[in-house]
């Protein structure tokens, strides 16, 4: 008997955990407005309609000049705090129960925001959601790879007053020409401070970036990968290790890594045996949240309640939680039907 189809009801009673969000990814465009006006920040940009006109990339680069423009109007406490907050505010409406967010201080400190001024409203919005909603938070710590390793590492001692609010390290920005091997001092430091490792690979970059992050880098988590699936040795390495794909769907489709979400190769690296997961990188920016990406799936690939059921199994025993909370929430997802 053929299973039902995937209603976005179903899918949003679905215990889910997201592993691969940018902050400021999450930034509105009527939120970038307000801020833009409050700080006096000009922007190219009178209304809405406009910014999300913006919203037409050709590739990765073409996000990433709109993304930092974004992001630069943000500059006090509280517009950290709002930043985060209207994004777990969608966690909640989306029950995505547990969220591990990438922060880029790199994107700030040039513009004049202390780490502390960026960390305490942070720190006050994922409180709240906390202590009013049980919302599960951890915070990588990102950095943006076209920019030296010595800044990097200068960052990263920066962090030290906050080390405790961080579980990992990660790296984003232009992939293309900064390969993993640049961060090797960066990611060896991180590692003895007791951090896990993420990074950004085989998005726009071969096979070798994915290689690179795993041998070079010693990652525990590559963030999207797809470009794995060219390299038959790389597949059986992902197999065989089980080290988690974080895939963004709607993200590769607006950066054109795949022409359309027919062409996307998601569940065929679920079908080899990836431990792959589902996550939407910049919603704000790529035209949906979790929820968005996997009914994008449902209306393009055919995604079934099974798959979308061993897809959020993955998003958590692929996170970066203690062995009994992952415990917890996949009983919770056993007992999903
Ligand atoms: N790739 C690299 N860097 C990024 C991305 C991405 O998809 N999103 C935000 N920073
Ligand atoms: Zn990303």
């Amino acid at each position: 008997m053929s299973e039902m189809p995937i209603t976005s009801q179903w899918l949003s009673a679905l215990p889910k955990a997201e592993l691969h969000l940018h902050i400021d990814g999450s930034l509105q465009a009527s939120r970038l407005l307000q801020l833009a006006a409050k700080n006096s920040v000009q922007v190219p940009y009178a209304s809405v309609e406009e910014v999300e006109a913006a919203y037409d990339f050709t590739d990765l680069q073409s996000f990433l000049d709109l993304y930092y423009l974004g992001a630069s109007v943000l500059q006090d406490e509280s517009d950290f705090y709002h930043l985060m907050m209207d994004y777990l505010l969608k966690c909640k409406e989306q029950n995505v129960v547990h969220a591990e967010i990438m922060v880029e201080p790199q994107t700030y400190l040039p513009n004049g925001v202390s780490f502390s001024t960026m960390m305490s409203g942070f720190k006050r919005a994922i409180t709240e959601a906390q202590d009013s909603w049980s919302q599960s938070v951890l915070l990588i710590l990102s950095f943006l790879r076209h920019l030296s390793e010595e800044d990097a590492l200068r960052t990263l001692a920066q962090a030290a007053p906050f080390r405790d609010q961080f579980v990992a390290i990660g790296l984003a920005s232009s992939e293309l020409a900064h390969p993993p091997e640049k961060f090797e001092r960066l990611y060896k430091t991180a590692r003895e401070q007791g951090y896990l490792a993420v990074a950004h690979a085989g998005e726009e970059g071969p096979p070798g970036y994915v290689w690179g992050a795993l041998d070079v880098l010693q990652v525990d988590r590559i963030d999207h990968g797809v470009r794995s699936i060219e390299d038959a040795d790389l597949m059986s390495r992902l197999v065989a290790t089980q080290v988690p794909l974080t895939v963004c769907p709607l993200s590769n489709i607006r950066l054109r890594v795949f022409d359309q979400m027919a062409d996307h190769n998601i569940l065929e690296l679920l079908d080899q045996g990836l431990r792959v997961t589902v996550n939407s990188d910049d919603p704000a920016y790529f035209g949906g949240y979790m929820n968005e990406n996997f009914m994008a799936m449902e209306a393009e690939l055919g995604l079934t309640r099974t798959q979308a059921l061993q897809l959020a199994k993955n998003s958590f025993t692929a996170s970066f939680l203690s062995e009994d909370l992952i415990a917890r929430y996949i009983d919770q997802v056993d007992q999903f039907t």
